[in-house]
């Protein structure tokens, strides 16, 4: 029954995204020279994996529409990304489908957008404190660190005095604050009961009796332990971490990595150390550098998002937008200003013993980019 649902769901969904696809435009994919644009999308940097997959999975969806569609990246930066809206405004964009490098900071650029009549639709991450967002396309991003907890939980070598390392995303990041409350929720019973000892963060350690932890509270422990999403500035972190650490805090240990760039650097860090005897160590976005490092043991885990269901969530979306219906909602999520009315996609929990069924059989990649699966 359920199942039935789905399909007609799907099949309702595929034709209006091709009925539109022929509704809208002459031209498509990532050119845009010349003309206007309909749908504008900014992307935070292309030096992280995670994001040139997303702008490949926009492309794969736009191939063969006539979707007329511009993808720009801010590298990084705030005033580049707000250099990227205007150059999209000008170019006559109705739709802005935006991933914010910093939440706060993207307001400006939005209210840019808002002001010229643009649907603004946050993607991934949610912009946050301005009322000039109307729709946030997202994944469950408290799933995302509450599986990564439960599997920390569920895989721990030994059954108690299990030494932690923390590790977060940016503090820019909305998503890093969702990322840690979810693994937090999940693992504050198990530091209070002992199961785990919290190794690299005085804050965490501070608060390991709070479950339910404040804004405020989570910025503490976050600006002790974040990677700045830059793997360099994880390996950094994690070659301090280990120096510092007793002889107690080795041995076999626990670590929470907020995604698979961190999580690969971190993993190597501990992966030489002689006197870290075993690591579990948790990812995210299933990049295919990490699938290949689970593969071959040396990252325990990554939860999968599924970027081709987020891109025609964005895409379907915007299209309905500008056919002047309104998109079909599934809850929403507050911005700190306003609730923004949002559409939510589940995540996946891959280890090496479902890697062949979800990413394979999926067909998210082929066997031939792996070795020894
Ligand atoms: C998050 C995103 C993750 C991860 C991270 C680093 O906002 O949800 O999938 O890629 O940024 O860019």
């Amino acid at each position: 029954m359920k199942k039935q649902f789905k399909g007609i769901a799907l099949l309702i969904a595929v034709m209006v995204f091709s009925i539109v696809a022929t509704a809208c435009g002459s031209s498509n994919g990532s050119g845009g020279a010349g003309g206007s644009v309909s749908v504008g999308v900014v992307l935070p940097t292309k030096d992280e994996p995670r994001w040139v997959q997303d702008e490949q999975r926009f492309k794969d969806a736009l191939a063969g529409t006539n979707y007329k569609t511009e993808i720009l990246f801010s590298q990084g930066s705030s005033a580049k990304e707000k250099e990227n809206v205007e150059t999209l405004l000008n170019k006559g964009i109705k739709v802005l489908i935006i991933c914010p490098q910093d939440g706060d900071a993207a307001a400006a650029a939005v209210e840019a957008a808002k002001k010229d009549g643009v649907t603004v639709i946050a993607y991934d991450r949610l912009i946050t404190n301005t009322d000039a967002v109307d729709y946030y396309v997202t994944f469950d991003s408290l799933a995302v660190g509450a599986a990564q907890g439960q599997y920390l939980i569920d895989h721990m070598e030994g059954t108690s005095g299990q030494p932690l390392y923390l590790y977060a995303g940016a503090a820019t990041d909305n998503n890093a604050f969702l990322f840690f409350q979810g693994a937090w929720e999940v693992l504050q019973p198990k530091i209070a009961d002992g199961t785990f000892k919290i190794a690299n963060s005085s804050e965490a350690e501070k608060l390991k009796d709070t479950k339910d932890l404040s804004r405020d509270q989570m910025s503490s422990i976050i600006g002790q332990v974040t990677t700045n999403w830059d793997p360099n500035e994880a390996k950094n972190k994690a070659q301090t971490h280990l120096t510092a650490a007793a002889a107690d805090m080795k041995g076999n240990v626990s670590i929470l990595a907020p995604n698979d760039g961190t999580a690969r650097n971190i993993a190597d860090v501990f992966g030489s150390d002689s006197e870290i005897t075993s690591y579990v160590i948790t990812g995210q976005d299933a990049e295919q550098a990490s699938i290949q490092y689970i593969i071959d043991g040396k990252q325990s885990m990554t939860v999968f998002k599924d970027v081709r269901t987020l891109v025609k969530d964005a895409m379907g979306m915007a299209v309905e937008v500008l056919d002047g219906k309104s998109p079909e909602t599934t809850g929403s999520y507050n911005n700190g200003t306003a609730d923004i009315k949002a559409k939510q996609t589940d995540v996946i929990v891959v280890d090496k013993d479902n890697v062949k069924k979800e990413l394979i059989d999926s067909e998210y990649y082929k066997a031939s980019d792996f070795t020894g699966l």
